[in-house]
């Protein structure tokens, strides 16, 4: 494990891998990162990666990949229709999932919308323990609802509970007893449950869950995404499973589900996205969609040489020093902002480190986005790019109120062996800064405001001029210093 004890007891993450490529990362004076949020519109979606010092906005798409991902590009054969390529990533696949059919696409929603086009009809219920925004967008798109089932400790902030992404089973019996089974559409589990901090589901909890469904009649879909951290936390958790095998749990996991999705832009550090199936007449009906809206069945819309280099990357998320870095990093960043009084969510997740926006900025009402408003402030003390993961991510109800978060996180991504351990002191330290002078921050109000997924185009500005006050506080404090 990617974790050694120093001589003074202390457990210190160490990166199982030497940096032997580089990208040079700039780092601005804070009155030119004022400016660029400005020109953002406060989203920082919409920044420029110029105007970035550490992009912790996703770590999709944009994890390090190993030498032998890119060497593997290199041998990719591309041709239209009937690509090597495309088969030696099917026998990975059946390789690590065990499951008999798979098919291609060009990312994690690409998988969705095939997924909600063949389960959903209108008027049905998915039941899952946590959306993700794709996934609901999806569903709604094609007339269905959705209910959402974690456990009562995936909905709040702080907790010891290692498997907080656990459905609830007794809302899951009774959600399906309520609609009766033939009006749910499927049961959807989100590996590492992304909108509520990156909380694992344990496999009890899947193998309960399954049983449930198969009981009813009802499939079994599992969003493997978010897999690698899933895995590590299964393995260093579960009491039942810690130290076995990865791929042996992967498969015991597929064994459970009827269907299995991924984002290749995280599970396996390279770009696209699959649709694994047990059952050949759902394999057939979705396999009509692909060549329709992805490409033909060999690529899927994915480059030749994504796949060649997702092929070696599903081999090594089944390394445990590989996949714990993240794991260990965000925890690592977590505890750092512990320690200096910023409230985070507990236990650290994967993914990346989430900030209680709604306790941090406790004096900034919902309706002005407060997890919004913290992710401007912290580009601007900081030039590092986190993501807003409260209201502003969700989508209004149809009279136009607005839905609130449970949660208002403020999500600071931990790409895949990007950054180094002084980066994350870097964050948790500016961070601290900031929460010691949050009574700066104000809030966000819409300028533009798309209807769908508007957190990706909308444009927001402060409400009053908040941001001048708050370089103004950090040059004081700072001086010279970037
Ligand atoms: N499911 C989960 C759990 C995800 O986290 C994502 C993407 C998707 C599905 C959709 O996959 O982006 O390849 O289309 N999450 C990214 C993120 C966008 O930043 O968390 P995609």
């Amino acid at each position: 494990m990617s974790s050694v004890k120093f001589w003074s007891g202390e457990q210190v993450p160490m990166e199982m891998h030497k940096v032997r490529m580089v990208q040079r990362v700039n780092l601005k004076p804070i009155e030119e990162r004022q400016a660029a949020m400005e020109e953002a519109g406060f989203n920082t979606f919409l920044l420029r990666n110029r105007d970035v010092f550490l992009d912790m906005l996703t770590d999709s798409g944009v994890n390090a990949m190993s030498e032998n991902q890119y060497a593997a590009m290199m041998q990719a054969d591309d041709s239209y229709a009937g690509s090597e390529t495309y088969y030696r990533l099917e026998a990975a696949l059946e390789d690590m999932f065990a499951m008999p059919y798979f098919l291609p696409t060009h990312q994690g929603r690409a998988c969705e919308h095939i997924i909600a086009k063949t389960l959903v009809k209108p008027g049905s219920t998915a039941l899952m323990n946590y959306h993700f925004t794709t996934t609901k967008a999806h569903i709604s798109i094609c007339g269905g609802e959705l209910e959402e089932l974690v456990s009562a400790a995936g909905r709040e902030i702080t907790s010891d509970l290692p498997f907080k992404g656990n459905f609830d089973l007794d809302k899951l019996n009774e959600s399906i007893t309520r609609l009766g089974a033939q009006n749910v559409s499927f049961v959807r589990i989100e590996a590492g449950t992304n909108l509520i901090g990156g909380q694992p589901v344990s496999m009890a909890n899947m193998r309960a869950v399954s049983k449930i469904c198969r009981t009813a009649g009802i499939p079994v879909v599992y969003d493997a995404s978010l897999l690698a951290d899933n895995l590590y936390f299964i393995a260093t958790r579960e009491e039942e499973y810690i130290g076995k095998d990865l791929k042996d749990i992967t498969r015991e996991i597929a064994s459970m589900m009827d269907v299995v999705y991924f984002s290749a832009r995280k599970l396996g550090a390279a770009r696209g996205g699959g649709i694994l199936v047990q059952n050949e007449d759902m394999f057939l009906k979705m396999r009509e969609l692909i060549p329709l809206y992805e490409g033909f069945l060999t690529y899927g819309g994915m480059s030749v040489r994504e796949m060649e280099a997702l092929t070696v990357g599903l081999y090594e998320t089944l390394d445990i020093d590989v996949i714990s870095q993240t794991p260990l990093f965000v925890k690592a960043l977590c505890e750092e902002l512990l320690g200096r009084g910023v409230p985070v969510v507990t236990p650290a997740g994967g993914l990346g480190c989430h900030v209680d926006a709604g306790g941090f900025c406790a004096h900034i009402p919902q309706e002005e986005y407060p997890a919004g408003a913290l992710a401007a402030a912290a580009f601007i003390v900081s030039g590092v790019r986190g993501m807003e993961r409260g209201t502003l991510s969700e989508q209004r109800q149809a009279d136009g109120s607005e839905t609130f978060a449970e949660m208002e996180l403020l999500r600071l991504a931990v790409p895949k062996r990007v950054y180094t351990l002084s980066q994350v002191k870097y964050v948790a330290d500016r961070l601290a800064w900031l929460h010691e002078n949050r009574h700066l921050i104000g809030g966000l109000k819409f300028v533009e405001e798309p209807s769908v997924l508007r957190f990706f185009f909308g444009r927001l500005a402060p409400i009053g001029d908040w941001p001048t006050k708050l370089t103004e506080a950090f040059r004081r404090d700072f001086g010279d210093s970037l």
